[in-house]
């Protein structure tokens, strides 16, 4: 392993807002959440690679990469994500891709001399059965679920790996596992996006089409959790200026609400006036899942963004995307 390149003045984040930092993955949900948040903060250097021009994937061009921009601090949101049909058809991408992304980004940062990084993985990291509301500790503890472990079992390696190198070089590579985000840029596919775009997708078009019902599948019982994707932004800016320790961090809005309850809220929000029905006979899914945050919360950040807002910001934004 080469020694990571020493000799740049020590900054910690925040305190040069001209500091170079590198987001992977700055076109996506997440990273282009953190590209506004930052630019709003008045952060000037900001060097952003799109998939075309920088394939993560491939080590020798990573390395170059970072040899030759040499940023200060790194912010991982680049990766191969999907739903469980995604998982379930080529989970031989979801491992390796995802391995490959963090692996490439993570060992060249280290190498190349970035004060700091930090990795964003995922609640389904987690056991199936895992204690709800869900602690750190529970990593590790139990089997994961079978449809997305593919997924899992590499955001578990990226948190390892940042441990590891912690623990090896004292590198300060830290690890942060959000809840279900939503907001703008958020995957609207018919197919393949995840259930609180699909709702909004579904009422937006029953809008449009002038239907009697939308009809959607379960109970509309199990609970879940989401946070607004600028919530997300906002609290890795908060660790990154905040904590540098060994264990991942949860980020949760801890606020949870019935799949009922939120398509009303989506229902109310694009404005379908039509009945919203409950297909019965299919499955509900997993009857909670839900994140204990209380770590972060206990450094003082708290999320802003109520679900309302949030619905009401990305229905804003999923109205100028289906214009263009
Ligand atoms: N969405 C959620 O609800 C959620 C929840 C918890 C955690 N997260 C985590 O947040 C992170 C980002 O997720 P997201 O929802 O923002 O995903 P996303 O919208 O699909 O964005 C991923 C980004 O990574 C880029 N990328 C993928 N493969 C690449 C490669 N080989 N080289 C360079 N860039 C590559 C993509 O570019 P292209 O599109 O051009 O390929 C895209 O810009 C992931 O680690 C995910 O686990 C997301």
């Amino acid at each position: 392993m080469a020694e990571p390149v020493s000799g740049r003045p020590e900054v910690s984040f925040g305190s040069d807002k001209s500091a170079k930092i590198f987001v992977a993955g700055h076109r996506g949900l997440v990273g282009s959440a953190i590209v506004r948040k930052l630019q709003s903060l008045g952060f000037t250097n900001l060097i952003l690679k799109t998939h075309h021009e920088l394939d993560l994937t491939r080590q020798a061009d990573v390395e170059k990469f970072f040899a030759l921009e040499k940023p200060q601090f790194v912010i991982l949101a680049a990766a191969k994500v999907g739903g469980i049909h995604a998982n379930n058809t080529y989970p031989a991408d979801f491992i390796a891709i995802n391995l490959q992304i963090q692996t490439n980004v993570i060992d060249s940062a280290y190498k190349s001399g970035v004060k700091k990084l930090l990795f964003l993985g995922s609640s389904c990291i987690y056991p199936k059965f895992a204690p709800q509301p869900i602690p750190e500790e529970a990593l590790l503890t139990g089997p994961l679920e079978p449809t997305n472990e593919w997924y899992a079992v590499a955001k578990i390696a990226g948190i390892k790996m940042c441990q590891a190198y912690r623990l090896q070089f004292n590198w300060d590579a830290i690890s942060g596992m959000p809840t279900n985000l939503y907001g703008p840029n958020d995957n609207f596919h018919p197919e393949n996006s995840h259930v609180l775009p699909a709702l909004m997708r579904r009422f937006h078009e029953a809008k449009v089409n002038n239907a009697k019902e939308v009809v959607v599948w379960g109970t509309g019982s199990p609970l879940r959790e989401f946070l607004h994707v600028d919530d997300l932004a906002d609290a890795v800016i908060f660790l990154m200026e905040n904590y540098s320790g060994l264990g991942h961090m949860n980020v949760g809005s801890g606020k949870e609400v019935t799949i009922k309850e939120l398509a009303e809220l989506v229902k109310e929000v694009v404005g379908f006036e039509g009945a919203l029905v409950w297909d019965t006979s299919k499955p509900d899914g997993t009857p909670r899942k839900l994140m204990d945050s209380s770590k972060l919360a206990g450094l003082g950040w708290v999320p802003k963004v109520s679900l309302k807002d949030g619905l009401i910001d990305t229905y804003k934004w999923y109205l100028e995307s289906v214009k263009q």
